[in-house]
Order: C-alpha cells, then structure tokens, then sequence
C-alpha cells in the first residue's frame, strides 16, 4: 500500500480553500492508502509571532477540524508535528542539502516576506526543507496538497535526489504531488487574483469552517463580482477571476463541474446565484460545525488521541532518522 503524507498549519481557522483544495482530498485517501495526516506546528511560527496560548489553541483547534471533516484516527496516523522528533533531525539534515539558490526561487517565500526580505525569520527560508523532512521521514510517495504547494514537492525531489547522490544510496523515494479537484485553489473572495488564506488581514477575503449561516451570508453577499450575469459555457469565464471562482466553489460543494454549473446558473445575475451558494455552503459546513465543536468539548480526549498518532509516527519515522544519521556519518547513540 502507498503511503500518503500531507500536512496543514494550526495558524487559524480552516479556511473553505484548506477544506476543498486539501482536506477533503485527504478523507477517500484513507480508505486505500496508509495515511499519515500532520497538524504542523513547527511551520505555523516561521512567519508571524505566535501567542503560545493561541498556538496550543489552534493545534487542537485544527486536530478537531480535521477529524470533523472526516479524518479518522482509527484508519490513518493523525499528529502534531512536533511531537515526533525524527522531523527535526532530517529536516536539519537537509538544511545541508537544499541550496541558497533552490530556497531563493521559492514564490511562497517572496510572498510572504515581501518587501520586508531582512527582516523575515531564518525559519521561513528554510521552511521547504522542513517540509520535504515531514514526508521523507515516512519514505512518502503521494501527497495531496493544493496547487500552492507544487512548488515545495518540486523541492523535495530536489532534495531526495541530491541527497541520494551525495551519499551514494538510493534511499530516498520521488514523491508525487496530488493536486485534486476544481478547487485547487480557491481564491480570496475579495480579490479574485489572490488565493483564500488564514492569515489574510481581511476576514471578508476567506470562509472559514467555522463560520456561522449569517456570516456566511454576509461574506458571499460582499464577494466582489463583476457587473456581468453568469455565461453559460467556461470559457466565458476567461477574464473574470471573480466569477470563475465562486462558479468553482459551487461546483465543488456541489460535486459537479464548473460546466455543471453555468449549464444550470448560465444566464443568471449574481444576486440569485450568491443565495444558492450561501445555501449550499451553509447545509455543507453546519454539520462539519457541529462535530468539530463537540470535540473540543473534551479537549483531554483530543490529546490522547494526537499522543497515540505521535506514537505511531515516531514508530516509523524514528528508524528512518537514524538510518539517515548513519548514512551521514553521525556516531550512534546505540
Ligand atoms: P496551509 O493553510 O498553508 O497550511 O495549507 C494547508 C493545505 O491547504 C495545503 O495543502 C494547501 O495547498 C491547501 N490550501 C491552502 N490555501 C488554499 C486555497 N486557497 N485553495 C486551495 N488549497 C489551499
Ligand atoms: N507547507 C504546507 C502549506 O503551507 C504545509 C505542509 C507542511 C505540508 N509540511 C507538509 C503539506 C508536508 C504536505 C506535506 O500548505
């Protein structure tokens, strides 16, 4: 059986574009796949400060989501990323591997150092390596991720390679990146140029799992549009990110196809359309709500569970890291 490795930062709320572009990717994963799913805290403080409180908080915060989406601990390896050390020590291995020059071409670094280059953490350069470590330490092959972070496999690849050849071993596995859906990349609902995230300023820009049936309302209600009705083919939506991301949205709540959609909405003016996407995404994530806050009910519950997924990490990862620490020459413990 395959194994399958993703990951996801506790720095927020689950967002409508973690869910569609990732998460709900994830829950059909588990019946065919070995299926390790992480909660990766040690990436959520590369970029912002995190208030310790809200860090522990949105750890479980994000745990409780993914089981309420339908992440079963019972048939796959649900964790904290730092509890399993053996991501620590293959990721310091291959911040001797990666290169200046790889790290300075990655987007989502540019992104979000912006202008402020000197000023970002020596964490969030080195991020990519710690990620390509996450799945490296299971010897992954499939990963599903959205579109965002194709880049970051490309790396890990890179990485695998690099180190395979430095050593002289064929240790390390290709990774592919799973890339799924018609909402790949869900976008902010403020800006159809800029993809839906945690961390934006504005709360208007994103949905999150947690939002109630009036917020919801409210965010799509405000959701720039253009002035436009709905075409009724795809191709009609060239030029108008705004449209093609709502009509995507829909379609992916919905289980069609953005052609589904037009063929049924085509013709129609926003106002109608925003009223039957509010409704879809209200009967969707209401039930999602109601576990997740049941969970968190019983906080003590959630931690056992993430302490028993940590075990059976470290039960893989760990021989994995110290079959590396030798191939590197480090002196066994052991
Ligand atoms: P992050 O929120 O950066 O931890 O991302 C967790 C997962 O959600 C990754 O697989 C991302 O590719 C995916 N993801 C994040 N934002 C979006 C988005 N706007 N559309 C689609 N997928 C996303
Ligand atoms: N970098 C990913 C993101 O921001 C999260 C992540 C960390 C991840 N480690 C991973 C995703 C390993 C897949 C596999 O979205």
């Amino acid at each position: 059986m395959q194994r399958v490795l993703s990951g996801i930062q506790p720095s927020g709320i689950p967002t409508l574009g973690n869910y569609l572009g990732a998460i709900r990717n994830w829950v059909p994963m588990q019946d065919d796949h070995e299926c390790l799913f992480c909660v990766v805290d040690l990436h959520a403080i590369t970029a912002v400060f995190q208030e310790p409180e809200v860090l522990r908080r949105q750890t479980r915060e994000m745990a409780a989501a993914l089981i309420a989406c339908g992440i079963d601990p019972d048939r796959c390896t649900l964790f904290v990323q730092s509890h399993v050390h053996a991501h620590h020590r293959l990721a310091w291995i291959f911040n001797n591997v990666v290169r200046m020059g790889w790290l300075n071409r990655m987007t989502q670094f540019k992104d979000k150092a912006g202008k402020d280059r000197e000023n970002v953490s020596a964490g969030l350069f080195i991020y990519p390596a710690l990620m390509a470590a996450d799945i490296l330490v299971y010897k992954a092959t499939k990963v599903p991720v959205g579109d965002d972070q194709k880049q970051h496999l490309e790396l890990t690849n890179d990485i695998a390679q690099k180190f395979n050849h430095d050593y002289g071993v064929d240790y390390f596995p290709q990774v592919e990146a799973l890339i799924q859906g018609v909402a790949a990349r869900v976008m902010s609902l403020r800006d159809g140029t800029k993809k839906m995230s945690k961390s934006d300023p504005s709360d208007q820009s994103r949905i999150n799992l947690t939002d109630d049936a009036d917020t919801i309302a409210n965010k799509i209600k405000r959701a720039k549009t253009d002035p436009e009705p709905l075409p009724e083919h795809v191709s009609g939506l060239e030029g108008r990110p705004e449209a093609r991301n709502l009509v995507g949205i829909l379609a992916a709540i919905t289980g069609t196809t953005p052609e589904g959609v037009l063929r049924e909405h085509g013709g129609q003016g926003f106002g109608s359309f925003k009223g039957v996407l509010t409704d879809a995404l209200v009967s969707h994530l209401e039930p999602i709500q109601k576990r997740m806050q049941h969970l968190l009910t019983d906080p003590n519950a959630l931690d056992l569970l993430l302490r028993k997924g940590a075990d059976r990490a470290s039960s893989i990862a760990d021989p994995i890291a110290d079959e590396v620490e030798r191939m590197v020459g480090f002196l066994p413990r052991r």
